[in-house]
């Protein structure tokens, strides 16, 4: 089954914008649980813009599902992934000057770097995941580098906005995780996943996690975090239903000529 993890940084990007406590990314990650989460992440980022070592350290101890920590592999920050032991660690590529992970980790350039990162990780019990574009070469060098699992950017496809290009977009997307599964990895999709572009990506045969912030978050300010996670799981799962009942349903043509 489909599974969706909720991102929920922005939670705290509201409360760093006034130093304050409130609004509490523990609390929601509680209520995005209660909503049907079947993962929480959450970024730690070097210039600490959102989520705090203390947000960390108790989400370690509240979260009951599994929890994601996405990461660049900056010592300090693997020293606090090691210490901290989430279930799975993402690393993803971290430009102070970008307004979110602007794509995916170049893991053909950053072998060398990323090996022993994710030995140390995996040693300590830890599933690690590398966020990529939807490239051949990046998955099978993400294979290649020990990583359980890839996060196939959806950036590509959220931005894309004739028909032609949605296509283009969906058609690496289908590639990418055919080529994730052949190489023995575990295939995850993420970002600028919305309501409204979602159902086309669930579709796809293959990808098992869905990681989702921003436009959770959104909805979250006027429905509540619980009723926003309800509404985008049940899109993930109708789209799901949708795919295995076209792979076992005959074609019309197939189904004439039964007949
Ligand atoms: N996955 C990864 C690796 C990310 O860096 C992000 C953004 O923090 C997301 C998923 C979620 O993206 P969005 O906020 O656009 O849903």
């Amino acid at each position: 089954m489909i599974k969706l993890g909720v991102n929920i940084d922005h939670v705290a990007t509201v409360r760093q914008a006034r130093r304050a406590d409130e609004p509490d990314p523990v609390w929601a990650a509680i209520e995005a649980e209660l909503g049907g989460a079947d993962n929480i992440t959450f970024h730690l980022r070097e210039d600490r813009r959102h989520i705090q070592d203390r947000d960390a350290a108790v989400l370690r101890s509240t979260v009951a599902t599994k929890l994601n920590m996405e990461m660049a592999i900056a010592p300090e920050i693997v020293k606090i992934a090691m210490e901290l032991k989430p279930d799975q660690c993402t690393l993803v590529p971290e430009r102070r000057e970008e307004v979110t992970t602007e794509g995916g980790l170049n893991v053909s350039k950053l072998r060398k770097k990323l090996a022993p990162v994710v030995k140390r990780l995996k040693a300590a019990g830890i599933a690690v995941s590398a966020f990529i574009e939807p490239d051949a070469d990046q998955i099978s060098a993400s294979a290649d580098c020990g990583f359980d699992a890839v996060e196939i950017w959806t950036g590509g496809y959220a931005h894309a906005r004739s028909p032609e290009d949605i296509e283009t977009a969906v058609v690496r997307l289908i590639d990418a995780v055919d080529h994730g599964i052949d190489a023995g990895l575990v295939v995850h999709a993420g970002h600028g996943l919305t309501y409204r572009n979602v159902e086309p990506v669930a579709a796809i045969a293959g990808f098992c996690e869905f990681n989702i912030g921003h436009s959770i978050c959104s909805r979250a300010m006027f429905v509540g975090m619980r009723e926003a996670v309800r509404e985008m799981k049940s899109l993930l799962l109708r789209a799901e239903q949708r795919s295995i009942v076209d792979d076992f349903a005959p074609a019309p043509s197939t189904r004439r000529a039964a007949e």
